[in-house]
């Protein structure tokens, strides 16, 4: 990165170990910030070139009994936007931890631009990270105990520390190496160890892998559902060049007629062939050190412990926890079933075919999702394998009453005005008990700690429906009772 230039000499220059040296930037931010050092006396510099202009001068000693009260929200925050790539973070953040000092409620002023341009960093590296979990490809090197995984990626923002603890979880059992421009990560099945960047070439030919990725991509390819637009919104081009099953896309397309739409539409994919004998080798000990959230005060930290969520055996086969999504301020909670075989993927729930249809329905109804939260009453997905698919397993009372624990705490966290069930396991997940849902569909149930919940079915059941003209009526049954729930939100 650049440093910034300056008409006068700056009174503290911090040189930083790295682009995302967190733990450099808290030390010196916290002890220019007691010694009172204004922000625009302070010059942060990290990485190539950082010595050009200035010379490092010391930081400022704070007395022993100086105490630096910080909220917590502010050090997450910082920590996911020190990973963005413009050169300015740094200063903003210190800007921000001067300001915190007198305005204590600054992060909730969201019109403030430094606190605008915080949430934009951090959403931009909250999706870059996303991408690199849903896009990463690892190739194969090596046979027996040589056998190793390399994967290449072109992150926009310095996300390889950050995100390197999900593929630890993901693919524990495996040697693998994710390389990138600007670092690499490797883990040896014991130690996760982070190097420098690599080149394109240093990652090894990427046929056999690739062929691997054409065969899944294929198979769950949905022509149905093809959105150009949005497509290449959520996977811009210049991930496509890494992308093996690109290249299929234009015969998938060209290939498929009505019925073999509706075809891929309903056809379950294959899990990660790794993915099994990875993760079994490793279950007691995971299972052992799984954290439970109980002190989560934020939907983000709730989420982060549910990733290694191991109340059920769910987990085992599922490619990660689905979590709910959406604003804490939500008045209105949507409860599904559990994920489905795209929401195990995408890691996002109501992504697939459910979550479309559930979508459109919202959008006549007058109900914007984005405005929701949307979780389901089970957060892993459970199927059983055929052959190389996954067929949508019901989850059982057990499962439904594990995965309580996460609703319940969601529900404490968002504090609707309203809970929805769609469908039996969510009003059992809700309700703590099965309720006959055909028969009360429509009808609100209060729960012992007064939540309303609006009973209706699921949305895949509408999918299920074979006749067309039966399909539209319980289709405009579904979007009644959307309208229903519109109006108790607005009540
Ligand atoms: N069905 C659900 O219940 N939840 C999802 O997230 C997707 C399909």
């Amino acid at each position: 990165m650049q440093p910034e230039r300056r008409d006068r000499p700056a009174r503290h220059v911090v040189r930083l170990a790295g682009e995302t040296d967190f733990a450099g930037w808290r030390e010196a931010a916290r002890r220019l910030v007691l010694a009172g050092a204004a922000p625009g006396d302070v010059v942060w510099q990290a990485g190539a070139g950082s010595d050009l202009f200035s010379a490092e001068t010391p930081l400022p000693e704070p007395s022993p009994d100086a105490v630096l009260n910080v909220p917590r929200e502010f050090v997450e925050r910082a920590e996911a936007a020190i990973c963005h790539r413009d050169p300015s973070r740094f200063a903003l953040l210190y800007r921000l931890l001067f300001r915190l000092r007198r305005q204590t409620l600054l992060l909730r002023i969201g019109s403030d631009p430094d606190v605008k341009r915080l949430g934009e960093m951090e959403k931009a590296v909250g999706r870059d990270v996303h991408k690199m979990r849903a896009f990463v490809r690892f190739a194969k090197v090596g046979d027996g105990p040589e056998e190793r995984y390399v994967a290449w990626f072109e992150p926009d923002h310095f996300i390889v520390e950050r995100n390197a603890p999900f593929f630890v979880r993901r693919f524990t059992g495996m040697r693998w190496s994710i390389l990138t421009p600007q670092a690499s990560a490797h883990w040896d099945g014991e130690r996760l160890a982070f190097g420098p960047g690599a080149r394109r070439a240093d990652a090894p030919a990427e046929e056999a892998a690739n062929e691997l990725w054409r065969t899944y991509f294929a198979s769950i390819f949905n022509p149905a559902r093809l959105k150009v637009k949005a497509m290449q919104a959520e996977m811009p081009k210049k991930y496509w060049r890494n992308l093996p099953e690109a290249s299929l896309i234009p015969d998938l397309i060209k290939g498929a007629g009505r019925a073999a739409e509706e075809m891929i539409a309903n056809m379950p994919t294959s899990p990660a062939p790794h993915h099994k004998a990875v993760r079994e080798r490793h279950w007691s000990r995971l299972e052992a050190e799984a954290g439970d959230g109980a002190g989560a005060k934020t939907i983000a930290e709730l989420r982060s412990a549910a990733d290694d969520c191991r109340r059920c055996p769910l987990w085992r086969h599922a490619t990660q926890t689905v979590f709910g999504e959406g604003p804490e301020t939500a008045r209105i909670l949507f409860v599904g079933e559990q994920p489905g075989d795209q929401e195990d993927l995408a890691g996002k729930p109501f992504v697939g075919p459910a979550g479309r249809l559930f979508d459109a329905v919202l959008e006549e109804a007058g109900v914007d999702r984005s405005l929701t939260y949307v979780t389901n009453a089970v957060k892993h997905f459970k199927f059983e394998p055929r052959g190389k698919r996954r067929i949508h397993a019901k989850p059982n009372a057990g499962e439904i009453s594990a995965c309580r624990w996460w609703l319940d705490r969601e529900l404490d966290l968002v504090r609707p005005d309203i809970a929805v069930a769609l469908g039996a396991t969510a009003a059992q997940g809700l309700l703590g008990k099965a309720i006959p849902v055909t028969r009360m569909r429509g009808e609100i149930v209060a729960r012992e700690d007064g939540l309303r919940v609006f009973v209706t079915v699921h949305p895949s059941y509408l999918l299920r429906i074979p006749d067309a003209d039966a399909k539209q009526a319980e289709r405009e049954r579904f979007l009644d009772d959307m309208r229903k729930v519109k109006k108790l939100m607005a009540a």
